[in-house]
């Protein structure tokens, strides 16, 4: 009997864990991920801080948890989402826990929970400061042992084949082939993460240029807020390359602070909890005091804590920053708001699915109402856990096997050597920098769209030459770049 065959774009948490599920429940059905480039890749590996929920039930509860993430989305978020998110939170981190991954304990044996900003109690779970990666390699050892899994790496999505409302494969490029290849499938789960990379400053790899979020627009999906880009306050000022290095807010949780270039603390002068307000509230406020200063960054001021248990708990931080020349026992550590994460996404229903049946989307590139405008710290772990739970069943109950053939009207593209595409990407990034702490001004907005269209219309046109994956990021990011300004210009409620 034909059985149903899956497929997931993107192997971070949410794709995984996904995988994971409909794995073991139909061991007959075909569930292939694949990955512009290795399984490790992912933004997933890069999350210092961890996973929010409430385990220590005896003084924590899911309520407080609830109007935390309520507060932090300052209105805009689904209630009814936030309710079910919390609700589900500590099954999802007994089967992590299951599955092996070795949350920080105390010596007790109690789970050592860590406090972040917004949180009203410490319910951070996490593994040092390294938890996304340590998530990332059980899981990846999980799926190696279920042979009804495929890992395709070095696939590069890039359309999504839709007839009559009903997703039906993925038109991609074999990055190591040089060729385009058609997959068809019953159903799809897009699970590709955020698009940071579309801004100059960001913490997210080089792999985050939002391809799920324009793909599935392209194919018919619709978007919610994306206008609000969560920027995180504290990015190594210092850090090579384009992805900034990440100074975990749980080190601010621990109680380390944040200063200005006169060496003043400065938050208590904009929120009553101080380093502990939610991040759009901190990195306002440091942009605020760069605006002052005319300096380049902050600083943050590790020195007054206990530096044998701080480099326990946080080793790659302590590290990367010796590294950059910062010891934390006597330096401060030059610090910036960086773009971090997309708050808003394609729009799923609570299955996780987009208006294209059989379409599903999972993780940070999803917009499900748990977030509204500004994402509680390490609620997003959380978020792809819970999602790919209920998506996989929805999968489970709905999908039936078809037999498909490659969609009309998708394009014929060849494969072409790359070429540098800086002049485009450099003026992009920077005008979406720009544009971010301005998208109250309608004029300004509208000014960036017209020169975001400019660059769309010359980038199509290269298109005709052939295509390399480069180009096909680029066309991603000018996308999403442009729903990002267009919902800021003309917010949906
Ligand atoms: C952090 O450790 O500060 C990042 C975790 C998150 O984005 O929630």
């Amino acid at each position: 009997m034909l059985q149903p065959n899956i497929i997931i774009i993107g192997s971070g948490i949410a794709g995984l864990s996904c995988a994971l599920r409909i794995a073991d429940h139909q061991p007959d059905w075909k569930i292939q991920i694949i990955t512009k480039k290795t399984a490790r890749t992912s933004n997933t590996r890069y999350a210092q801080g961890g996973i929010a929920a409430v385990m220590d039930t005896l003084n924590d509860t899911p309520e407080k948890h609830i109007q935390d993430t309520l507060l932090s989305g300052k209105g805009k978020c689904d209630e009814n989402v936030v309710r079910y998110v919390v609700e589900n939170a500590a099954a999802c981190i007994h089967e992590l826990i299951r599955y092996g991954v070795p949350f920080d304990r105390k010596p007790s044996g109690a789970l050592s929970l860590g406090l972040e900003g917004g949180h009203s109690y410490p319910r951070i779970l996490h593994v040092k400061d390294y938890t996304g990666f340590a998530i990332e390699r059980v899981l990846l050892n999980q799926v190696k042992k279920r042979p009804n899994i495929l890992m395709y790496t070095h696939i590069h999505a890039i359309e999504l084949g839709v007839t009559n409302k009903q997703s039906d494969g993925v038109y991609a490029l074999d990055t190591r082939n040089k060729s385009m290849v058609f997959l068809s499938s019953d159903a799809i789960v897009i699970a590709t993460g955020g698009s940071g990379q579309v801004f100059e400053v960001t913490t997210n790899p080089t792999v985050s240029t939002g391809d799920g979020v324009a793909m599935a627009c392209r194919a018919g999906a619709e978007t919610k807020y994306m206008q609000y880009f969560q920027f995180h306050p504290t990015a190594l000022y210092k850090s090579k390359g384009r992805q900034k290095f990440l100074i975990s807010e749980a080190v601010r949780g621990y109680g380390a602070y944040l200063v200005n270039s006169r060496g003043e603390r400065f938050m208590n002068r904009y929120d009553k909890r101080g380093e502990l307000a939610t991040r759009d509230i901190v990195s306002s406020a440091i942009f605020r005091e760069l605006d002052m200063s005319g300096e380049n960054s902050v600083f943050i001021d590790c020195r007054h804590l206990k530096y044998k248990e701080f480099s326990s708990q946080f080793p790659e931080i302590v590290a990367t920053c010796l590294k950059y020349g910062y010891d934390v026992r006597k330096d401060l550590i030059p610090v910036v708001p960086a773009a971090h994460y997309q708050c808003g996404g394609i729009s799923v229903d609570i299955n996780g699915q987009t208006k294209i049946r059989g379409l599903y989307a999972i993780g940070e590139c999803s917009y499900t109402g748990l977030h509204g405008t500004n994402r509680l710290a390490s609620n997003s772990l959380l978020e792809a856990l819970v999602f790919s739970a209920t998506a996989s069943e929805h999968i489970l109950a709905h999908t039936k096997a078809q037999k498909h053939k490659k969609p009309d009207g998708l394009p014929h593209y060849h494969y072409i050597s790359p070429i540098s595409l800086t002049r485009y990407t450099l003026p992009l990034r920077r005008w979406m920098m720009e544009s971010f702490r301005s998208l109250d001004d309608k004029e300004r907005t509208q000014t960036y769209i017209n020169r975001i269209n400019e660059i769309e219309i010359q980038v199509r046109e290269r298109f005709a030459d052939g295509v390399f994956p480069a180009l096909t990021e680029l066309y991603n990011m000018l996308a999403v770049a442009h729903i990002i300004l267009s919902e800021a210009l003309n917010p949906k409620e």
